[in-house]
This record gives structure tokens, sequence and C-alpha cells, in this order.
């Protein structure tokens, strides 16, 4: 295919979700086919990646804003004088990374994220690479009676777990295993009603779209009565065959759908340093 940004070639990943793009450079201007065929591999593949990019961070915003708008962390720090790009990082000396769970982005907001574009500005030698799980396949594999079961189930979201005064970034920052701090605060307690099956508003696709990151109980359930079956989706929306998984390099970009998927920054590098930059961009709320 030729795109105004030389010859773009997709290739699959895994069998479940990934494609790697390549003949994309994102911090030129891609015409309206360029920024049509990444977007159709997005919808695709779920998650998408690009090598060798050089962006500056207003690059990246720019990249990320014919998306849609951005949203800002409310609590994770943000890149100085970028207050669109927060900065993800972890220290030689530390011992926990961000992100280091099974989870979507911020599904604790009234309209959680429609995607994050992440940026490898520094990589260990080896380990820190990044999983990511399919939703649609997660739901599809379900039977036509928990189909039923969780399609008229919501569930109550909330960042009390990670970001509120109790929660574990309250305990990083109060220790030195951690050098980023996220920000904690009594609001983090607020709660958000999604629905447990979403339906994706531009494949049309349905989704699983509950997460441990998160996902607190289902509405109208207690939060014993909702463990098991969380249990049991959190289990089963992280099977292999559901996943893929990413090695990074410097100046490597993923780009993912957080509407039908969950990722997991793996944390095995420990005695090095990493440090990426995410730019996400706002979606709706799930239906
Ligand atoms: C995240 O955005 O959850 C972190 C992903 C990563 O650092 O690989």
């Amino acid at each position: 295919m030729a795109h105004g940004n030389g010859a773009i070639s997709i290739k699959r990943l895994s069998g479940a979700l990934g494609a790697e793009i390549s003949g994309v450079d994102l911090a030129g201007s891609q015409d309206n086919e360029a920024f049509a065929a990444i977007h159709q591999a997005f919808l695709d593949h779920c998650v998408i990646f690009f090598r060798d990019q050089i962006m500056t961070p207003d690059q990246h915003v720019a990249f990320a804003r014919r998306f849609g708008r951005i949203s800002v962390h409310p609590y994770a720090p943000a890149l100085p004088g970028h207050p669109e790009v927060m900065t993800i990082f972890k220290e030689k000396d530390d011992k926990v990374n961000f992100g280091g769970g099974w989870h979507s982005d911020m599904t604790f907001l009234e309209k959680p994220p429609l995607g994050s574009i992440l940026y490898a500005k520094d990589i260990p030698p080896y380990g820190g690479d990044t999983m990511f799980a399919n939703q649609y396949l997660a739901y599809e594999a379900l039977s036509p009676g928990m189909k039923r079961t969780l399609g008229a189930l919501n569930a109550v979201h909330s960042a009390n777990a990670q970001y509120g005064v109790d929660g574990r970034s309250e305990a990083s920052r109060n220790n030195d295993q951690r050098s980023m701090k996220p920000m904690t605060s009594e609001d983090a307690k607020a709660e958000m009603v999604h629905p447990v099956v979403r339906t994706h508003p531009e494949t049309g696709r349905k989704a699983l779209y509950v997460n441990v990151g998160f996902t607190q109980r289902f509405e109208g359930w207690t939060k014993d009565e909702s463990r098991p079956l969380l249990r049991w989706l959190y289990e089963h929306c992280a099977q292999p065959e559901f996943t893929c998984r990413f090695n990074w390099a410097k100046n490597s970009v993923a780009f993912w759908d957080n509407r039908c998927t969950q990722h997991y920054a793996l944390n095995d590098y420990h005695g090095f340093r990493r440090e990426m930059n995410r730019v996400t961009i706002e979606g709706d709320r799930p239906r």
C-alpha cells in the first residue's frame, strides 16, 4: 500500500490481537489515506505497534489528537512542561512498577479512554514487555448462558484501591519501592457504573468490560457476592490464547484500544531503568 508516508505494511503478532505497522512516520502529518489505514488497523487488531519512531512530546500529542480529545490522568505524574503527556518510569533500584497487573485504563471515569499511545524512551536490556488481552475474544468464548447473565449486569468501578488514601499508590508513596509517585485522594472513592459487556462504538462488537484494577463489584451485589464471579472472569479474560506480548525497543510505540483490551506491564527487569511517555485519548461512555 502506498500512503504518502511510503508503503505501509501490517504484520500480525499473534492469533488473538496485535499487529506491527511499518512504513509510517508518526511524527509527520499522515495524509488521510495513511491515517485511515492506521485507524482501520487499530480497529482490526485492537493494539498496533510501530518501531523506530522519533517524536517530540508535542508530536506525540498531535498524533493522539487525530483520534479525539486528550484525557489527562487524574493521579499519575505528567512530563514537566507537557501536562498531556504522562511519564511512566521505574528506576533501577525500584521494586514496584506502574501498570503491573491486568487492567483497562481509567475505567473509574464516566468516559474511560478510547486508547493510549505509549512511547518507549528508555528500555531495559531484557524484560519489561507489555502483554495485551483481547476482550472481544474473552466475551465470545463464553457460553450462551453466561453471556445472557453478564449481558444483564452492570459493574461498579472506582480508583480507590489504586489511588485512594489507603490504596496501593499511597503505600508506594511511603516507601522507596517506587520512585514514580502517583497522587492519592479521597476523591478516588467516587464510583462509576458501566455495563459488564460493552458494545464497541466503532466496530459494534461486544467485549467483556471488567478488570481487577478498578472493578469493585456488580451493581446491586455485595463485594462478597461479586468476588467469585469476578475472580473467574479475571482469570478467563487473560487466558494465554487471548493475548499477545510486545517486546519493546527504544523508540517503539504501542497504541491500544482500551475499549476492547486489557494490558499488563511486566515487572521482570529489576536493576535496570525503564521510562515511557503515554498520551491517552478520551472515549465515550460505555454502552
Ligand atoms: C500502563 O499504561 O498501564 C503501563 C504500560 C507499560 O508501561 O507497559
